[in-house]
């Protein structure tokens, strides 16, 4: 995936969605990279090598989820569900069962700009 990869004209972005972009694409690179480094640790027939590897798969997903903890800061809708999901225990979609009847977010566009997490005059 391109660190630029704009599904819009960029003219059509504001500067917060862009950032959000930015966000998501290093996301999903980070764990790209967590699946590609557990696949290569396992299949490693050297003890050292593996070690080595899954080493630099624990450090991708502290980088995929310092990558999550800025979405959540600049996304009402991210934060909501983080906050609903995240260390709930028991069966996860009886969570989102419990949550009916709670308003949900769906209709704020991820929550962008919103409450949280303006990004306006960043650069
Ligand atoms: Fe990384």
């Amino acid at each position: 995936m391109s660190s630029e990869s704009y599904h819009e004209p960029l003219e059509l972005l504001s500067e917060a969605t862009r950032n959000l972009h930015r966000a998501i694409v290093s996301l999903c690179e980070e764990l790209q990279a967590v699946d590609w480094y557990h696949q290569r640790a396992e299949a490693s027939s050297d003890d050292e090598l593996r070690a080595v590897i899954t080493h630099n798969e624990n450090e991708e997903i502290e980088h995929a989820m310092m990558n999550l903890e800025w979405i959540r800061r600049h996304s009402s809708v991210f934060d909501a569900n983080i906050k609903k999901y995240l260390g709930s225990t028991g069966s996860i979609i009886a969570v989102e069962s419990a949550a009916r009847g709670e308003a949900s977010g769906a209709s704020a566009s991820l929550g962008v700009g919103l409450g949280i997490g303006s990004l306006r005059g960043s650069k």
